[in-house]
């Protein structure tokens, strides 16, 4: 193993390389690159996991319908704020934070907004590099659909060592993406798709997921998605407020949609919904944890017309 591989190797083995500990702006670029690797301990790795695994209860693979309960406090009225839990009683105080302070570690901002900000969706991204010659496919949780007229679509990568991440790399390219859901039965697969594998290792081999055809892009579809999105770049940014040295940029793809795929049995008749119990998403949560979907409830959006004659406060409010 040699360059890059090799540094991260030392440091998945807290190895500390002499060149850790240099960071002045004379450093060569490998110690530049080392230093960036050593300040940038994202992805960890994780000792006894398995052994920790073993203990807890198997997943429930049984498959029964998702339940619909009630919502949380259906007799809430408008003004009610909130009447359960820690924060009814009003007397929980908050610690201000600034992201920027020194001494203030990205790891730290990192985690804090993984855990923070969840259950995040997971958009299992593929795409082709420019030459045409190699197939990425890579899962991203600072996802989102920003918009459904047109369909928009964010995807966010964040700074690392060295080069851009290839999906990043390839997007800036072609301009070009299928955008595919995760669902329970595919996550051990998605998971594996995110490995630092050499540049020539196409993830799509060490994730044993199947390519499915797709009509306005290049890229393929997973045929194990239930919802695929063919989709083009319309904007990118890259964030150069925190250029690191050794560390590529972040950055961001707003992406459009051209072309939906739906698997037929999980959506109905005219394919407006798609069924959550064919769907089973997994929501990438803080630290190395996902959630599923136990049980749901629905809440109906207020309409001022509807709701005012029935409430004393919004009556109140508008006189
Ligand atoms: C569930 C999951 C979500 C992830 N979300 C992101 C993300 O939002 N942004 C990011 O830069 N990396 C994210 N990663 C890490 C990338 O998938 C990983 O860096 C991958 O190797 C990038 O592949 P590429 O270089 O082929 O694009 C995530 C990994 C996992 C397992």
């Amino acid at each position: 193993m040699r360059g890059y591989q090799s540094v991260l190797a030392a440091f998945r083995k807290r190895l500390p390389p002499k060149v850790l500990r240099n960071q002045s702006s004379t450093a060569t670029p490998k110690a530049k690159l080392v230093s960036a690797v050593a300040e940038n301990p994202i992805v960890l790795s994780v000792r006894n996991f398995k052994e920790t695994e073993a203990k807890r209860p198997n997943f429930d693979h049984s498959d029964t319908p998702i339940p619909v309960t009630k919502s949380p406090n259906p007799d809430w009225k408008y003004g009610d704020g909130v009447s359960r839990g820690e924060s009814a009683a009003g007397i929980l105080t908050h610690a201000e934070i600034d992201p920027y302070a020194p001494g203030r570690s990205m790891v730290s901002n990192y985690r804090l907004l993984i855990s923070g900000i969840a259950p995040r969706p997971v958009g299992f991204v593929s795409t082709v590099s420019a030459d045409g010659k190699t197939e990425n496919l890579a899962p991203f949780s600072y996802f989102q659909i920003v918009e459904h007229d047109p369909p928009m679509f964010i995807v966010s990568f964040s700074s690392r060592p060295g080069r851009m991440k290839d999906t990043y790399q390839n997007l800036k390219d072609t301009g070009e993406c299928v955008i595919n859901t995760v669902s329970e039965n595919m996550i051990e697969a998605v998971n594996a798709t995110s490995i630092d594998a050499p540049r020539h290792i196409s993830e799509w081999d060490v994730s044993g997921l199947h390519k499915a055809p797709t009509s306005t892009v290049k890229p393929k579809r997973v045929r194990e998605s239930v919802f695929s999105i063919e989709g083009k770049v319309i904007d990118m940014k890259e964030f150069r407020s925190h250029v690191t040295e050794g560390k590529s940029l972040a950055g961001l793809a707003l992406i459009k949609a051209t072309r939906f795929w739906v698997r037929q049995d999980a959506a109905n008749e005219d394919f407006s919904h798609i069924d959550l119990n064919k769907l089973r998403p997994v929501g990438q949560l803080g630290g190395m944890a996902y959630g599923r979907i136990a049980s749901t409830f629905d809440l109906p959006r207020p309409k001022w017309d509807d709701e005012q004659p029935k409430s004393e406060l919004l009556t109140r409010l508008a006189t």
